[in-house]
């Protein structure tokens, strides 16, 4: 067993969203956003679960930073509830809303724990998706403004921001799959969706600049890595196409300016309105890219597949199975996400904003859980992530998904992702295994082999 050590300096953390693990969701003014929405209509989510309560951490958060605290984490990714500080999604600010992320970050920074704040995690405000939601154009107003609120308000003390939180699953699963809130099934709104939340970034950087903040701004995608199912020449096209359609659509635009060719030809009338400007708004630098990888699929072409003329299936790279997500485990694939970073857009600095995964997690009585299921899948990706910085990637920082058990959308309360189990009747707290062998990797600044 050797000890393969990160460069000094590299962020260890671990991260949450507002509406999987907040709760109080008609509470202190809050404002309903499309998942409180989405979650009332029957049979969206898995055993009609809600987000109303789930971990319960508008409630729990002092206890919550402590329990970081004694975790060692050394930076802390949550995301803010739009709708929480405004309710209508435009216009009049809710005190109380702001108030609490600005006590979180007190706590944060009390308890030496760097603040990493993400701007939107898929709770647009009901009232927004009113007015048309991602696909009206105004929308990117409405959003600069929201930014500028918490600009204000928090820019002083937080010093890493993403504007956006995998805009892929927005935009797709939200608008044109019709899984996720608001369960819109309409490719040309997805399409159009991109091209706005990307001009919402734009503004929302633009303004970051224009405040001299002391921190650093950027955008998180969901890096999906496709390959192709075997040599052949129609498998390693659709395999391109999907690469396009998930990944290269979003990096092409922010650091080149444009979208894939191909991709637009392929999708012809649904491809986004795109005016004088736009472009140049969404391609503005970025301090960092911040990367979320979960999985890799195995791509063929299939005369029946749509109108991209596909077909995935999970791929697991080595010996591994499956999670309790149903997600293959592939290591190799994060590797290969990240040098095509390096090869392929200038060597960004980035942090994985999101790895982990579901595991069955049986507690015992006292709520302690033996997750080494959870160990051996950080383990793999974070021995794949070290190799990848001794190949010149320059990747700066690790959050685990997640630091809590929470609400995983569609599939509801089922799924647990947490370093920390939530007992839901309760709202018990109970560290994992995983949290106590994360700690010595922070500790150590390194995992073993
Ligand atoms: C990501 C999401 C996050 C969580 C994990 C499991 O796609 O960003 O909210 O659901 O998957």
């Amino acid at each position: 067993m050797s000890l393969q050590k990160f460069p000094d300096g590299f962020l260890w953390g671990a991260a949450t969203a507002a509406y999987q693990i907040e709760g109080a969701w008609n509470e202190d003014g809050k404002g309903p956003s499309i998942w409180d929405t989405f979650v009332r209509k029957p049979h969206r989510i898995l055993n009609n679960d809600t987000g109303d309560v789930t971990a319960n951490h508008y409630h729990k958060m002092p206890e919550d930073v402590q329990m970081m605290k004694e975790m060692g984490l050394q930076s802390y990714r949550f995301s803010i509830s739009w709708p929480r500080v405004m309710p209508n999604g435009k216009g009049a600010v809710n005190q109380k809303g702001l108030d609490f992320y600005d006590h979180l970050v007190d706590e944060l920074l009390a308890a030496n724990i760097i603040p990493n704040a993400t701007l939107y995690h898929w709770d647009l405000p009901q009232a927004s998706q009113d007015l048309g939601g991602w696909p009206n154009r105004d929308i990117a107003d409405w959003f600069a403004d929201y930014a500028q609120v918490m600009f204000d308000k928090l820019g002083d003390r937080v010093p890493m921001w993403a504007t956006h939180n995998e805009p892929w699953v927005v935009a797709f699963t939200g608008y044109a799959i019709g899984d996720f809130a608001p369960g819109i099934s309409d490719y040309s709104q997805a399409f159009q969706s991109v091209h706005n939340l990307l001009r919402a970034h734009g503004k929302a950087v633009q303004l970051y600049r224009k405040g001299n903040y002391k921190g650093e701004i950027g955008i998180v995608l969901d890096l999906q890595h496709s390959q192709p199912a075997s040599d052949d020449e129609a498998d390693v096209a659709a395999s391109h196409r999907r690469y396009e359609l998930t990944n290269g659509i979003f990096l092409e635009a922010l650091f080149n300016g444009r979208y894939p060719e191909q991709l637009m030809d392929w999708i012809g009338p649904l491809a986004p309105d795109v005016q004088d400007g736009d472009m140049a708004l969404i391609n503005q630098p970025i301090d960092f890219l911040g990367m979320n990888y979960y999985m890799t699929f195995a791509v063929k072409f299939a005369n029946r597949g749509g109108f991209l003329k596909f077909s995935q299936d999970f791929v697991s790279s080595g010996n591994w199975g499956k999670t309790d997500a149903g997600w293959g485990v592939n290591p190799a694939g994060l590797m290969a996400s990240l040098t095509h970073l390096r090869d392929h857009f200038g060597n960004p600095k980035i942090f994985i904003m999101e790895n982990g995964c579901a595991a069955i997690d049986d507690a015992d009585e006292n709520g302690y859980v033996i997750d080494n299921d959870r160990i051996n899948y950080l383990r793999s990706h974070l021995l794949t992530a070290q190799e990848a910085i001794q190949e010149g990637v320059n990747l700066q920082g690790y959050y685990v998904w997640s630091l809590m058990d929470n609400f995983e959308w569609a599939h509801g309360l089922s799924k647990r992702f947490g370093l920390v189990r939530i007992n839901y009747e309760t709202g018990e707290r109970t560290l994992k295994k995983s949290a106590g062998w994360y700690k010595e990797v922070i500790n150590q600044n390194g995992v073993y082999e």
